[in-house]
């Protein structure tokens, strides 16, 4: 199984893809940290699944402590975030822990951030146990909390010093959660990798089902372009990071619009792949069969091409928020072809308009 690498000079560091938590002492002993670790965690995800992870780690001499949050979106909160930080000053120790984010992008977020403002900075790894987290929100360091206005709005840039993403565990992830991953996956396709949206298209069965050779060449390939781009674009500053947003602003509106419930992130996204697909055809940048073709394909995976019973008005409400956050330009990530997106800030206001009302009934 593959090793892929961030290279970022100092701050590089290995994704791990494997099918057990065999290897992951060793690899942590090749970074040289100290053999004393804070996990955190979910209690359910624990009970189910930790034992193995504890149970090596300590195996090969690892002190533990662990912390659970609950499992929602809400706890990417300061009030969380200083719980964590209070547990972890009171241990006293000289040397700080080395932090472990063992969950999905909830755990990744609140932990990534957690290791970059603690003592000014302690290393963190990424155990991701979802398809959505393996593939996207444990690569790349952008570590956050919400505010009340705004998801993510307090937050850092700071690199884990290590992905371990154990493929083992995505067979078990409910059906829902599995798709909405997938969501994420077929977006890396459309983006970057027509291969890897043949292999979606052909071997769809197998990839719901998290079969082992299917959720391998989804992880590798998804983390292997996810690296390349963030070595090239750490701080999204260069538009290049910003491609991995396709299917994204309409998505991130949704989600608001939803207030996070209606639609899970894979599925907001897919209904806003859609819709930029969909604008990428009518300003002539996309041949409309290459669009059908990733319609059929999220279709395929039982995920929503259109927002059904959503306010027009919420919607509208949290794209112009995006727009003023993004110096009153809205960027969208358009489809030249399966396997190459760009992006633009230059969209006619009315085509615009015209196609979002489209996906919005
Ligand atoms: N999930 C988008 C990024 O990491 O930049």
């Amino acid at each position: 199984m593959k090793t892929i690498r961030v290279a970022l000079g100092e701050r590089s560091y290995p994704i791990a893809v494997r099918s057990s938590y065999r290897q992951l002492p060793q690899l942590l002993d090749s970074l040289r940290l100290p053999r004393h670790g804070c996990v955190v965690s979910h209690e359910r995800l624990l009970r189910r699944h930790g034992r193995g992870l504890l149970a090596v780690l300590r195996r090969a001499g690892w002190r533990l402590d662990v912390v659970t949050v609950p499992e929602t979106e809400a706890s990417k909160s300061w009030a969380m975030a200083r719980q964590l930080i209070s547990r972890l000053a009171a241990t006293g120790a000289m040397r700080p822990p080395v932090l472990f984010a063992f969950g999905g992008g909830v755990v990744g977020d609140l932990t990534g951030f957690v290791a970059a403002i603690y003592r000014r900075g302690v290393p963190y790894v990424q155990l991701p146990t979802t398809l959505l987290a393996q593939v996207d929100s444990a690569i790349g360091g952008k570590a956050a909390i919400d505010l009340p206005q705004a998801k993510n709005f307090v937050g850092a840039f700071h690199q884990p010093r290590l992905v371990y993403s154990n493929i083992g565990l995505l067979r078990t992830l409910p059906l829902r959660q599995r798709r909405s991953g997938l969501g994420e996956v077929i977006k890396y396709g459309a983006m970057a990798d027509p291969a890897l949206f043949a292999f979606l298209e052909q071997h769809l069965a197998a990839c719901l089902a998290m079969e082992p050779r299917a959720a391998r060449v989804m992880v590798e390939r998804s983390s292997a372009i996810k690296a390349r781009i963030v070595s090239q674009d750490e701080r999204d500053a260069r538009g290049i990071r910003a491609q991995l947003n396709f299917g994204h602003t309409l998505g991130h509106a949704l989600e608001a619009a939803g207030r996070y419930r209606r639609w899970t992130h894979g599925e907001a996204i897919a209904i806003g792949m859609c819709a930029a697909a969909q604008l990428s055809v009518e300003l002539g940048r996309c041949p409309r069969g290459q669009m059908q073709r990733l319609v059929a394909l999220l279709q395929a995976a039982g995920l929503p091409t259109r927002a059904r019973g959503v306010s027009r008005a919420a919607v509208r409400r949290a794209l112009a928020y995006d727009k003023k956050n993004l110096r009153g330009r809205p960027r969208w990530v358009l489809l030249r072809r399966l396997g190459r997106v760009v992006v633009s800030e230059a969209i006619p206001p009315t085509t615009l308009q015209r196609v979002v009302s489209a996906y919005l009934s």
